[in-house]
Formats: structure tokens, C-alpha cells, sequence
């Protein structure tokens, strides 16, 4: 069980000292995933990236790195934090459908291992960058195998006609253009079938044409070096992520004899269960035939629900009474798309009571705003059975206006 993680006594002592809405993290489960990816490709020969959209704090990254991951950076702010936090330059790769020339020159000047590239306009301003910098550019095509992963339409991104990587015959070109480049250095190929996906399936089918693809291309001149495998195991909310074995069998299986090394970059896997958003019990009312209780966290904080369907577990820290009823549970920003969840069974809260959102450790905070001039969240991370310390603090009002000029 998840919950048996964070306990309700030391949750409370949290909310009492650092407030609400908070997120709050577990060490030892963050710690646990890294763990489980490990012994899963224990004897491959293979780079874990950590994703770090799925959750970028400082404090949990630098567990990743202190662990010996790599980082999946997608935006010159992730790479700075990446680098803030210790991963090393040349485990970082730089993934993304839309990097600016300035992104491009920050991360060849860093040294990263390479830039996973979607366009050949894309490889052209690596290549002028590279140029400028009087420098050579190692870098990664991140191909559209054309399957689908059967996930979320909005997370899905390996069929034809999303926005994302390139075919088959235009890889060929561009790596071919590349070989007669000084400036560019194709050493991998990349693909990403989407997020939350539960089966080998389509990871085994995506390899094996990425396998093939290798092959002709080393018949042809161009040896790659690094076969990517994009994003890690889905885990659903509220459960324990299942062993990520499958996925590393199928992966061993398609790349055998290709003698590249494997690249995954897991992020929810890692940080979804490792968090949870802790909220207090505002107000209780009826409108129509509904039940709704109204926290201090909003849709600002966690947009999941509302954006994707997400189910988060809903738990109550005490203080429950009356019958089992089906609650919406809503937040104070002014929209109906504004619910942390809906129609959780559960006994009337009191007013002021504790209630936590699980599963919310990978894409909550990273994705929360500021909508409705909210301050986002303060984060905290247990680190021992009774320890705990703050690792972002709570915005203040004077943080919503400092940019504004
Ligand atoms: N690599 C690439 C190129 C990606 O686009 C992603 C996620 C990952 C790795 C990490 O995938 P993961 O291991 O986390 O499944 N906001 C959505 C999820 C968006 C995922 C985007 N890309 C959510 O909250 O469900």
C-alpha cells in the first residue's frame, strides 16, 4: 500500500508546520522506483534518463543523479536544472519538437550526450549552431515508429500525424546528410510511443522496426550508437508500479546484436508514486443532487482530473462521520472543469480536515500555475520515519507581481 509510506500522523505535523496545499514526497519510494528500474535491466547494458517534466525539484533530482541516472531535459530551464542538481553533462539528452537556436548553443556549451533532433530543419540550425560554436554536434533522431500505445489521446504521440518525430525514409536522408556534415555527429535513434503505457506490446513492435532500421543503416555507413526508448512503465493511480521487467525483456530481445546501448527515460514511474498533494476541508455543501467538498487546493495545483480523466485515491486524515456518500471534491478556482476529484465514497469530513490526493508525485506540481492568482504549492520530502524537511517554500504575493514591470 501506498499509504503505508506516509504516515497520517506525521502528514498532519507536516500540514501543521508547513501548511496547505502541500506536496509531499517519500525518499524511499522515489529511491524504491530507481531501484526497480535497475534490477530490471541489471546485465544491460543501458542509461536510465530521468524525465524531469514529470517532476523537477531540485532535491528529488539530485536523488536521481546521486543514483547514477542521466536526465531527459525538453526546454533550455529543464537543462539548467538538470545541471543545478548534479546530473552529469554527458548523461543528459535534450529531447523536444521545438528547441530555439539559444536552447541548441546552451546545450552543445554544456556537453551534453546528445540531442534527441524531430525535423531536418531542426538538424540544420543544430548544425549552424554547431557552426558558430566552432564545435561538432552528437545527436539522436527521434523517429515515429507508427504505433499506437493505446493511451490517452492527449498523451499519445507514436502514430503518424501527431506533431512528433519524423518517418522512416526522412530519417534516412537526414542521417545521410549528416554524414557529410563537420558539424554533426549522429550517434542514436530515438522514439517515445507515449505515457502510461502497461504493456511490452507496443514497445516490442516500435523496437523491432527501429532494429531493422539500425541495421540497414550500419549496412550503409551509419553506425549509431544509442537505441532510445523514450518514456518508462506506466503505473496507474494509486498502485504500485508493476515491475518494469517486461519492458526491459522485450527491449533486450528487439536490440540484441545491434550492439547499442539502451536509453529509457522514466519520469511518472518514478515520481508518481512517490507523492502525494495534502489539502484541507474548506466548506461542505449540496448543489442539486450533488455532495461537494471544497479544499484549498484547485486546479492550478493539480490539473490531472481535469485534464486527462486522472483518478487520483482520495484518503481522509480523521475526523470523517455519517454514512459513505459520493463527494466531488472541488477547489476555489471559478470554473466546473475545477474538481480534484469526482464522485469519491466516502464519510463526511470535518471542516479543517486533512484529506491527501495519491499518486500525484509526477506531472502535479511540474504542471500546477498560477491561474486565478494562486500561490503555488510548497513542497516537502520525507526523509526518515518521522523526518521531514521543505523543499520549496510556498510562493508569497509578492512572487505573483515580481516579474511584472
Ligand atoms: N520522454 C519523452 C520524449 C516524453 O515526451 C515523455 C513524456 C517522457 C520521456 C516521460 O514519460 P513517462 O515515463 O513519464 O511516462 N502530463 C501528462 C504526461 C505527459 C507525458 C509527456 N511526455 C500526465 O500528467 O499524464
Amino acid at each position: 500500500m501506498l499509504a503505508d509510506y506516509f504516515k497520517p500522523e506525521l502528514l498532519k505535523k507536516i500540514a501543521a508546520s508547513a501548511g496547505t496545499p502541500v506536496y509531499i514526497y517519500s525518499k524511499e519510494v522515489f529511491l524504491r522506483q530507481i531501484c526497480a528500474y535497475k534490477k530490471a535491466f541489471s546485465g544491460l547494458d543501458a542509461l536510465f534518463c530521468y524525465a524531469l517534466k514529470a517532476n523537477s525539484n531540485r532535491a528529488l533530482c539530485s536523488l536521481a543523479a546521486g543514483e547514477g541516472f542521466g536526465a531527459d531535459v525538453v526546454s533550455g530551464g529543464e537543462l539548467y536544472r538538470a545541471l543545478r542538481a548534479g546530473f552529469k553533462p554527458g548523461k543528459i539528452i535534450f529531447s523536444g519538437v521545438g528547441k530555439t537556436s539559444d536552447e541548441l548553443a546552451y546545450a552543445l556549451r554544456a556537453g551534453i550526450l546528445f540531442v534527441n533532433a524531430e525535423s531536418f530543419e531542426e538538424v540544420l540550425e543544430l548544425e549552424k549552431t554547431a557552426a558558430r560554436l566552432k564545435r561538432t554536434a552528437p545527436f539522436s533522431l527521434r523517429v515515429n515508429p507508427d504505433v499506437d500505445a493505446h493511451t490517452h489521446k492527449y498523451i499519445t504521440t507514436g502514430r503518424l500525424g501527431s506533431k512528433f518525430g519524423v518517418s522512416f525514409e526522412e530519417a534516412e536522408k537526414i542521417y545521410f546528410y549528416a554524414s557529410g556534415s563537420k558539424h554533426l555527429r549522429p550517434v542514436g535513434v530515438h522514439f517515445h510511443l507515449g505515457s502510461q503505457i502497461h504493456s511490452a506490446k507496443p514497445y516490442r513492435l516500435a523496437a523491432a522496426r527501429l532494429a531493422a532500421f539500425i541495421l540497414k543503416m550500419a549496412s550503409r555507413g551509419v553506425r549509431l550508437e544509442y537505441a532510445d526508448a523514450g518514456g518508462g512503465w506506466g503505473v496507474k493511480e494509486g498502485e504500485q508500479m508493476p515491475s518494469p521487467k517486461p519492458l526491459a525483456s522485450a527491449l533486450a530481445e528487439c536490440f540484441k546484436g545491434t550492439g547499442l546501448k539502451l536509453i529509457v527515460e522514466p519520469g511518472r514511474s518514478i515520481a508518481a508514486p512517490a507523492g502525494l498533494l495534502l489539502t484541507r476541508v474548506l466548506y461542505r455543501k449540496r448543489g442539486g443532487s450533488k455532495n461537494f467538498i471544497v479544499v484549498d487546493a484547485a486546479m492550478n495545483d493539480l490539473i490531472r482530473p481535469a485534464l486527462y480523466g486522472a483518478r487520483h485515491p482520495v484518503a481522509l486524515l480523521g475526523g470523517a462521520s455519517g454514512p459513505l456518500k459520493k463527494y466531488d471534491i472541488v477547489g476555489p478556482v471559478c470554473e466546473s472543469g475545477d474538481f480534484l476529484a469526482q464522485e469519491a465514497v466516502l464519510r463526511e469530513p470535518a471542516r479543517g480536515g486533512l484529506l491527501a490526493l495519491y499518486s500525484a508525485g509526477a506531472y502535479g506540481f511540474s504542471m500546477s500555475s498560477n491561474y486565478n492568482s494562486r500561490l503555488r504549492a510548497c513542497e516537502a520530502l520525507i526523509t526518515g520515519r518521522r523526518s521531514w524537511r521543505l523543499i520549496r517554500k510556498r510562493e508569497t504575493l509578492r512572487d505573483l507581481t515580481a516579474a511584472e514591470l
